[in-house]
């Protein structure tokens, strides 16, 4: 076997996306950000005005009219394309950010998309990264990682990348919002954020960028040794 799922879960903040898409590129696996997939569903419903606050049946009819695709850019990022429409840039906005847990706890809204990780990761060679990735999507994953950081680090670099692209927020609403998300994620009745048993913790508080992605490949190099010998 030479491509296997890798399957990386965690809060928000801790480097999950960007240590994962470097990890695929490296090993020339698909990365699959399924936190884009639920922001996605997030700017339909607020763009659609559709209800999301308690599950009713506009939201489950809305989700027959909601096709997602990871497609490559001009660059050859993969892209969160919802309905034909590159929206990438959209779903980073704070307010998605700020709805996108309460859209995420509804059992068909999952069902859906857990279904669509499940198709694009079937064959392997993927990294996934969510909240539910080890212990729902894939708990057959070969590699599973749990990474976590303090809330200091976590707010610092969101506050970083929504910079980056232009949106100014203080780090006293992002650590809010971080630790509301947290809340929701962790205690929802379905699939809630946890470590799988087998998953194993990485801390990125005191890492670089270089340090978890140079982490995670080795793990997966041992991975690979262990599961050809
Ligand atoms: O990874 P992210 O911060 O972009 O994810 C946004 C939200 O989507 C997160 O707060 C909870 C939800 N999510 C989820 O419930 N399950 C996943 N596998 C991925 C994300």
């Amino acid at each position: 076997m030479n491509t296997i799922k890798i399957a990386i879960d965690g809060y928000a903040g801790t480097g999950k996306s960007t240590t994962a898409r470097m990890v695929a590129k490296k090993l020339d696996y698909t990365y699959i950000d399924t936190g884009a997939m639920y922001r996605a569903v997030t700017l339909y419903f607020l763009d659609h005005n559709i209800p999301f606050e308690e599950l009713n049946e506009q939201l489950i009819g809305a989700l027959a009219d909601i096709r997602l695709n990871f497609k490559p850019n001009e660059n050859g990022d993969l892209c969160m394309f919802l309905n034909g429409k590159n929206v990438a840039n959209e779903i980073r906005h704070p307010r998605i950010s700020a709805h996108v847990s309460p859209v995420a706890v509804h059992g068909p809204v999952r069902e859906k998309l857990v279904n669509e990780q499940r198709i694009m990761g079937k064959e392997g060679g993927i990294v996934m990264d969510g909240r539910d990735i080890g212990t729902v999507v894939f708990p057959d994953a070969e590699l599973k990682i749990f990474m976590t950081a303090s809330m200091d680090v976590r707010a610092a670099r969101r506050q970083a990348e929504l910079e980056a692209k232009g949106n100014i927020m203080s780090l006293e609403a992002i650590r809010d919002n971080l630790a509301e998300r947290d809340h929701i994620d962790a205690n929802r009745a379905i699939a809630p954020l946890k470590k799988a048993a087998d998953a194993v913790v990485i801390d990125t508080s005191e890492m670089t960028f270089e340090d978890q992605v140079s982490l995670v490949c080795k793990m997966v190099e041992n991975k690979l040794k262990q599961l050809s010998s």
